[in-house]
């Protein structure tokens, strides 16, 4: 490996080693540093008003798949339906226009404890939010809308309130997340049969790279686990990963889209140098950035069209042209 090159691999292996400690040992206190911080999870620059226009195209990405995928229900994608949304970051601007466009029940759930309690910051996100959804009353308006959504950020809250949930969104959060058979298995103990789950996986490096895109691949299964197994560092699980789980996990799969891609040569250049376990791994498969998943429950009544024999190297790209461009 090149020297610059493995002196960054060095340093930021340091450094997320010492960051994984941290959160290992004072979880509480680490999820309250990312709140006075407000670390967004977004991305940078995506405040105010550009983390309205963010939310609504969120939203508005969700409703295109869903309608795309048949799986809406006749007054839109939210009437009606009970939603645990995964991964909200500090706002609930997603709850926001999901109970106005009239989910009946809406909670969500992360273990990382970073909703913002700053009154004045959130209204710099839900006023404007409302605002482009034409809804008058501002913040006041906002905090009823949100009166009946918790965010649940222990497995214990989460499952002690039963099967309830028949729609599950993410955008985002699948990749951070490090035990996705025991969320899955939650996800069942809590979802009804027919329940519909929509997903968008980031399966970048998330600036966790030199000059590659999948550098991050590059550091060993042991030491990866102790850079990332309690700070949300992406889990460096691929699209095929994700295939997998889906059905070892009894749920039927209506669509996998990729979002994102780089060029195969570019995966074989770095082939050599990546651990066995992502070596092995066909370029088609490496080389998907980004992943929309529609799944339904063994119940709904489009599971028997789900897509049993899709594999990794055959997925389709997502339909960018319904999409927004985040
Ligand atoms: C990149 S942020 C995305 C936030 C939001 N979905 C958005 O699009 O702005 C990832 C989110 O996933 C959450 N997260 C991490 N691990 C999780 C887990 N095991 N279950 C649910 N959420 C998780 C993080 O706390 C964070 O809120």
């Amino acid at each position: 490996m090149p020297v610059l090159k493995a002196l960054w691999a060095g340093s930021s292996a340091t450094l997320h080693v010492a960051r994984n400690l941290a959160f290992r040992a004072l979880p509480g206190v680490s999820h309250g540093l990312l709140r006075l911080a407000n670390v967004t999870g977004r991305g940078a620059g995506r405040e105010g008003s550009s983390a309205a226009d963010y939310f609504s195209a969120v939203v508005g990405d969700y409703e295109a798949m869903a309608e795309y995928t048949r799986v809406s229900g006749e007054g839109g994608l939210f009437r009606g339906r009970r939603v645990l949304e995964l991964g909200l970051g500090n706002t609930r601007s997603v709850a926001l226009l999901g109970r106005l466009k009239g989910a009946e029940q809406y909670a969500g759930f992360d273990p990382f404890d970073v909703q913002s309690r700053d009154r004045a910051y959130l209204s710099t996100v839900y006023e404007p939010l409302l605002e482009r959804h034409r809804e008058p009353g501002g913040m006041a308006r906002a905090e009823a809308l949100l009166s009946d959504v918790p965010v649940h950020t222990t497995r214990e809250a989460l499952l002690s309130g039963g099967r309830r949930f028949d729609l599950v969104l993410s955008r985002a959060v699948l990749e951070h997340v490090s035990d996705l058979e025991g969320l899955f298995r939650d996800l069942a103990a809590v979802t009804v049969p027919g329940a519909v789950h929509l997903h968008k996986v980031d399966l970048r490096s998330h600036g966790n790279q030199w000059d590659h895109e999948l550098d991050f691949l590059l550091f060993p299964e042991g030491l990866y686990r102790a850079m990332a197994s309690h700070t949300g560092l992406p889990n460096r699980v691929r699209v095929d990963g994700y295939l997998d789980l889906v059905r070892r996990h009894g749920l039927a799969l209506l669509h996998a889209s990729a979002t994102r891609w780089i060029e195969p040569a570019a995966v074989e250049a770095l082939r050599p140098r990546l651990p066995p376990s992502f070596r092995e791994k066909p370029a088609s498969v490496l080389s998907v950035l980004g992943v929309w998943l529609v799944l339904v429950g063994p119940e709904h009544p489009l599971a028997p069209r789900g897509i049993t024999a899709l594999d990794a190297e055959a997925l389709p790209r997502a339909p960018a042209e319904r999409l927004s461009v985040y």
